[in-house]
């Protein structure tokens, strides 16, 4: 599957970034990987762009060939057929440490007899970088992290939260082509994790770095990525923007990975533009947006968000269906309720202030075409 490499909003990156300014090209490409262990076949087939100066996550289940994708574009495993290029070199039969990428693992893997400071500077002192240019390039990577009071310690004398900026910074500062991280805040508690993305997020911004960043946590890809690729069993289901992956998944796999949503099966009927008519299989008719081609009569899934179904008295949307309230549960910043009706089951998240939903209550559930998405079953 190719998927065409679209540049990052202009709102999710910073001036210095290279990527939009000028016309998109392939910073690195994957064409055609494929990666076996013995008869297993961990990626199947991959194709991937990555443009200079995006953020790019890769999302999906444990096992679903992540971590492979990374080991082969840093050069610790080596693609059983394929080629991958940097620039339009070729790089995949180039050894890791000529591949100039900074990588960083969940697990930080410091030198625990190292300091702060001598931890940073290892990458400069294997490339044979002068003393006094290496002591002057990790001062400023230091400071860049706000790390300067603590370059005399130990890895053992930090929190998880220095140790993983100084494996970050480790991994910056040889100016690498691009820095792929692994899990990398996989071992922090949500406070910090959620300071540490927001930091990364500042320094890909500020320093125009590429960076390819492997998750299994689906809000943190949709907060950090310009781009998000989902990943099931070594294939991509879907890669694109977070608002796209998010609103108009095109899989039933993406939609069901990434956020709570309501799935109701039917045939498509007629399609007008960007929207069809889809009459479920428990009778009512709906409309939703289109985002690939259904010949008329093919089975399809429709898929809402539960923050996209409005409650109303009346049926005066394109969209309205007559429920009963089975449940309202008070999740502090909205109610969540469980509808049933018109043969359907579905979860709406609602606002605590518009009214108070009683149990047993007969209502409309309303949705917009346009913020529900038609897939394939
Ligand atoms: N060296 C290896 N030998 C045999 N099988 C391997 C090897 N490395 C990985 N695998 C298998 O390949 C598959 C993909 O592994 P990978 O580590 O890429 O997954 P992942 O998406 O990173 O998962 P997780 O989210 O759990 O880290 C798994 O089934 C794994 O057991
Ligand atoms: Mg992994």
């Amino acid at each position: 599957m190719r998927v065409p490499l679209v540049p990052p909003p202009a709102s999710a990156v910073g001036r210095v970034n290279a990527c939009c300014e000028g016309p998109l090209s392939a910073f690195i490409n994957l064409e055609r990987i494929s990666k076996s262990f013995g008869t297993f076949k961990v990626v199947d087939d991959l194709d991937l762009e990555i443009a200079k100066g995006e953020f790019l996550s890769l999302l999906g289940p444990s096992g679903s060939g992540k971590t492979t994708i990374l080991m082969m574009l840093a050069g610790f495993v080596e693609p059983s057929s394929g080629a991958i290029t940097l620039e339009g070199k070729r790089i995949d039969h180039l050894p890791a440490h000529r591949r100039n990428m900074g990588v960083v693992f969940q697990n930080y893997a410091l030198f625990p007899h190292m300091t702060v400071a001598e931890n940073v500077a290892f990458p400069l002192v294997m490339r044979g970088v002068s003393k006094t240019e290496a002591a002057e390039r990790v001062a400023r990577a230091i400071d860049m992290v706000q790390l300067t009071h603590i370059k005399d310690r130990k890895p053992a004398q930090l929190s998880g939260g220095q140790q993983q900026r100084v494996a970050l910074t480790r991994a910056l500062v040889f100016e690498p082509n691009v820095v792929l991280m692994d899990e990398p805040l996989g071992a922090l508690d949500k406070q910090l994790r959620e300071h540490m993305q927001l930091e990364l997020r500042e320094l890909h911004r500020r320093l125009g770095l590429t960076i390819v960043f492997v998750t299994h946590d689906q809000g943190e890809a949709l907060t950090m990525s310009n781009r998000i690729a989902v990943f099931n069993a070594g294939q991509i289901e879907q890669l694109a923007s977070p608002e796209a992956i998010y609103d108009h998944p095109e899989t039933r796999f993406v939609a069901e990975f990434i956020g709570e949503t309501n799935m109701f099966a039917g045939k498509v009927e007629a399609r007008d533009g960007a929207r069809t008519k889809i009459r479920l299989d428990a009778g009512p008719m709906v409309e939703a947006y289109l985002t690939t081609e259904f010949a008329s009569g093919a089975a399809a899934l429709v898929s809402v968000r539960p923050e996209r179904v409005g409650l109303s008295e009346t049926s005066n949307a394109a969209n309205a269906m007559p429920v009963k309230v089975l449940d309202t549960v008070y999740q502090g910043d909205h109610m969540r309720v469980r509808l049933a009706g018109s043969g359907v089951e579905m979860v709406a998240k609602v606002d605590r202030k518009t009214r108070a939903w009683a149990v047993g209550a007969e209502a409309f559930a309303t949705f917009n075409p346009d913020e529900c998405t038609v897939i394939a079953p």
